[in-house]
């Protein structure tokens, strides 16, 4: 295939990725996998077991016992279990053993768009194209509030903004695969922009990145 091409999106939480994801991957006709789910279903079969987040041999079982078809939880998508995720996102066993699947998932003959934090850096270091997605934590918060409000969670702005940097603080400062833009990334803030705004620019730096 001569037109293979791999997107690595990565970023902070609500930065927009997900849906810069989805948008690009519906453009272009690829696969997408969004790979805080794995990370996210990881603590959710712990907790739901009633099993401790840093249990690391429970949660190597329980990465390995991941199936890519059983991801549409509501669940899943909730305040708390982005926070523990990133308790189990900090083990390095959970990590590796999850990096196998996520190249599984880029190895199409198409190509494929995944998102995440380390997808430029660790998963995918050859994708075509990298762009690391930021925002300001504030413009973050705020998204995240109006999304979760939309889903009928409780969502106070303050304790959002908390979470938000709390999350970005131990994702950043953790030894393996830490957030961080990889080296030849182009960065997209979308603080200032909606989401059509971020697609239109995304989409240039793909159609750069691919020429
Ligand atoms: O959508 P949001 O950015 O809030 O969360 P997510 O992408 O679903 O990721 C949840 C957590 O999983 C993050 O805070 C990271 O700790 C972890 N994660 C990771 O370590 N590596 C990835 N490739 C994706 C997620
Ligand atoms: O995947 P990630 O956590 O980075 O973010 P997302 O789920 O794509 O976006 C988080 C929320 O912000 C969603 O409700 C999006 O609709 C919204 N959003 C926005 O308002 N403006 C953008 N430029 C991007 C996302």
């Amino acid at each position: 295939f001569v037109s293979r091409l791999v997107i690595a999106i990565d970023g902070p939480a609500a930065s927009g990725k997900g849906t810069l994801a989805r948008r690009l991957a519906a453009h272009y006709g690829l696969p997408h996998l969004d790979t805080g789910l794995l990370y996210r279903a990881t603590a959710c079969a712990l907790l739901d077991e009633g099993l401790r987040l840093d249990d690391i041999e429970a949660a190597v079982a329980a990465a390995r016992g991941l199936s890519l078809t059983d991801f549409d939880d509501q669940r899943l998508r909730s305040r708390e279990m982005g926070e523990s995720a990133s308790i189990v996102a900090a083990l390095p066993e959970v990590r590796a053993e999850l990096v196998d699947l996520q190249r599984r998932f880029a190895a199409t003959d198409e190509g494929a768009v995944l998102d995440g934090r380390d997808i430029g850096t660790v998963i995918c270091p050859d994708a075509r194209v990298k762009i690391f997605v930021t925002a300001s934590a504030e413009k973050r918060a705020q998204r995240r509030a109006l999304e979760l409000a939309g889903r009928g969670e409780k969502a106070d702005y303050q304790n959002i903004l908390a979470d938000v940097k709390k999350r970005d603080e131990r994702d950043s400062a953790r030894s393996v695969a830490p957030l961080k833009p990889a080296d030849d990334a182009v960065t997209l803030d979308t603080s200032e922009l909606d989401i059509e705004g971020a697609f239109g620019a995304a989409l240039a730096i793909v159609e750069k990145g691919r020429a």
